[in-house]
């Protein structure tokens, strides 16, 4: 079982509300199914700009506070947006003969700190047993310590894989992987492996590094560093046609983890 992360920023453009890259979704299906069903796969998609202007708007993230009927509002709204979502990246798979099969998050798990506390996964389960390919995706939901948060991709895929221990996560973004300093940088190097020691390392001296650990890089690769004790994980760019074979098939492609 292969565990397959689609960033926000690879089937949306976050600065377009309510965009969907549809040929770079084309190509990702088409891609899955040179391997399926001899391979197996769950998908979590995030946010792009379906999810997160509305989580903004609403201020999802600081709770059921202050005016908790307009709160309730928003946080169903936010949720029917990535359904929305959902429903285009469904269609797609649809389309190529792909058995995708959309799961709501916020169905599934209750969450405490941005933190999954409780998950059941066993439907999950007999979905892929049954040759489904569950499309799960970074949602909103109901939350132990401030009623309601959202939920991002990245730790629901970092449940999934503790709880499935997949052969592979791969973390489809909008940039090659990870790199020694800002990518935006100029002279900044693509990073083709790292190991759990150079992740610590990463992550204790951010500034050497260039990482923001406090945005989404940081926070993937804490993710992954418990990920990689049981799976091998990738991070490559979604968006360049080819990739996701080459991750799939084990060859050199992006950043690589080895433990
Ligand atoms: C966010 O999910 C979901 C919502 C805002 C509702 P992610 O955090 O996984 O999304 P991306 O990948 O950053 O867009």
């Amino acid at each position: 079982m292969i565990i397959i992360k689609l960033g926000g920023s690879v089937i949306s453009d976050k600065t377009v509300p309510y965009s969907f890259n549809r040929e770079v979704l084309e190509n990702i299906a088409e891609e899955l199914s040179r391997f399926y069903p001899e391979e197996s796969f769950i998908l979590v998609h995030g946010g792009g700009s379906f999810g997160h202007p509305n989580a903004r708007k609403y201020r999802i993230r600081e709770g059921l506070t202050g005016d908790v009927e307009r709160k309730r509002i928003g946080f169903s709204k936010t949720h029917q947006a990535m359904l929305k979502l959902n429903d285009l990246i469904i269609q797609v798979f649809l389309e190529k003969r792909l058995p995708a099969y959309s799961v709501s998050s916020s169905s599934m798990f209750l969450i405490e700190n941005g933190h999954v506390v409780y998950g059941d996964v066993e439907v999950l389960r007999k979905l892929f047993e049954n040759g489904f390919i569950p499309i799960l995706f970074g949602d909103t939901a109901i939350a132990l310590d401030k009623g309601i948060d959202i939920l991002s991709g990245d730790q629901i895929v970092s449940y999934l894989a503790k709880m499935l221990k997949p052969s592979k996560v791969i973390f489809m973004m909008d940039v090659d992987g990870i790199y020694d300093r800002n990518p935006k940088e100029k002279d900044a190097k693509l990073i083709e492996e790292l190991n759990a020691e150079e992740i610590r390392h990463l992550l204790k001296s951010p500034e050497s590094a260039g990482i923001d650990v406090t945005g989404g890089i940081g926070n993937k690769l804490r993710e992954a560093l418990k990920i990689a004790k049981h799976s091998e994980v990738y991070f490559i760019n979604g968006k360049v046609r080819g990739n996701l074979s080459r991750a799939i098939r084990g060859e050199k492609v992006g950043t690589r983890l080895r433990f």
